[in-house]
C-alpha cells in the first residue's frame, strides 16, 4: 500500500499542473467546519474514489471542486482556474453525474444527452449523431426515444451517464451516482463507468460511502475522516495483489469505523 498522505504527487503527475487541487482548504458553515485545512492534488487522467462516511464533507469538496461553492479559507483550483469565480469557462470542461439523474422528465432520453451540447452550442445533427452513440454504448439502444419515467431507476442513470461523456469533458465528478441502484445494478454501472473513463483517458473524481465501490471504481481511493481531512490516500494498480488488497480493506474499514 503506497500512502500519499501529505507527500508530493508521484513524479509523473509533476510534470504537468494538477488537474485539481486543493490548497489548506477549509469550509465553514457557521460554527460547523466541514472541510479542514484540506491539501489534495489530483493528477491529469487519475480516476479517484473520494471515499468516507456520511457527512464527512464529500459533497462540500464535490460543491467546490464544481464551483457551486467558495471555499471559506484556502484556495480550491481546477485546470489551474478558480471554479467558483470562472464558472463559465468551465462550460464543457467539467461533467457532473449526481445521485438523483436530474433528467428532464418532459425530454427523451436522446434529448436529455443532447441538452449539454445545446449548451455547447454543437450543431443539431453533430448533437443528435454523439447523443445515440453514447446512449447505444451504454446499452440504451431501443429506448432512444423513451421519457424517463418509462426507464428504470439504472437505465436512468445510465442516461446520466451518457450525457455527461457525451459532451467530452475533460473533468467528470460523479457524486454517489449509483448509490439509490441495487448492488448488482450499482456494481456493473460503475465497472462500466471506470472502463470509460479508463478508455476515454478522462480525469474522474468519484464520491461514495461505499468500500467496494472505492475498489471498484479508483486507481486511487482517497479515504476522508470527519471533518474532511485526508486519513488515507492510496494508489491501486492492477498488480495490486489480492492479499494486499485484502490489508487495505481492513485498513480502510477500520479507519471508517473509527
Ligand atoms: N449548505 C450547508 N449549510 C450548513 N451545513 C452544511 C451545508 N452543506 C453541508 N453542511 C454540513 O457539512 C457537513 C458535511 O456535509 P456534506 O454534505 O459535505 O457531507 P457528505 O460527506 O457529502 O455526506 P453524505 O455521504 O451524507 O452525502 C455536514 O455536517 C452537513 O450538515
Ligand atoms: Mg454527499
Amino acid at each position: 500500500m503506497t500512502e500519499r498522505h501529505s507527500q508530493p504527487a508521484a513524479t509523473a503527475r509533476d510534470e504537468a499542473a494538477p488537474e485539481i487541487q486543493f490548497r489548506n482548504v477549509s469550509k465553514r458553515f457557521g460554527t460547523l467546519t466541514a472541510v479542514d485545512h484540506l491539501n489534495l492534488e489530483i493528477g491529469k487522467g487519475e480516476l479517484v474514489a473520494l471515499l468516507g462516511k456520511t457527512g464527512c464533507g464529500k459533497s462540500t469538496m464535490f460543491n467546490m471542486i464544481a464551483g457551486l461553492m467558495e471555499p471559506t479559507e484556502g484556495a480550491v483550483t481546477v485546470m489551474g482556474r478558480v471554479p467558483f469565480r470562472e464558472f463559465d469557462w468551465f462550460r464543457g470542461k467539467m461533467a457532473i453525474v449526481f445521485q438523483n439523474d436530474r433528467l428532464l422528465p418532459w425530454r427523451t432520453a436522446v434529448r436529455n444527452v443532447e441538452l449539454g451540447l445545446e449548451m455547447l452550442g454543437i450543431s443539431a445533427g453533430e448533437r443528435r449523431a454523439r447523443a445515440l452513440r453514447w446512449l447505444e454504448t451504454l446499452g440504451l439502444k431501443g429506448h432512444e426515444n423513451d421519457y424517463p419515467y418509462a426507464l428504470s431507476g439504472g437505465m436512468r442513470q445510465r442516461v446520466s451517464i451518457a450525457r455527461a461523456f457525451a459532451t467530452d469533458a475533460e473533468l467528470l465528478l460523479c457524486d454517489e451516482p449509483f448509490s439509490a441502484l441495487d448492488e448488482m445494478t450499482s456494481a456493473r454501472l460503475r465497472t462500466e463507468f471506470a472502463r470509460l473513463v479508463r478508455d476515454t483517458g478522462k480525469t474522474a473524481v468519484f464520491i461514495t460511502h461505499s468500500i467496494n465501490e472505492a475498489f471498484d471504481i479508483g486507481d486511487r481511493i482517497v479515504v476522508l475522516k470527519r471533518p474532511a481531512e485526508i486519513a488515507h490516500d492510496i494508489q491501486i494498480t492492477p498488480d495490486t495483489p489480492d492479499h494486499e488488497r485484502e490489508r487495505i480493506r481492513a485498513v480502510i474499514h477500520h479507519s471508517l469505523s473509527a
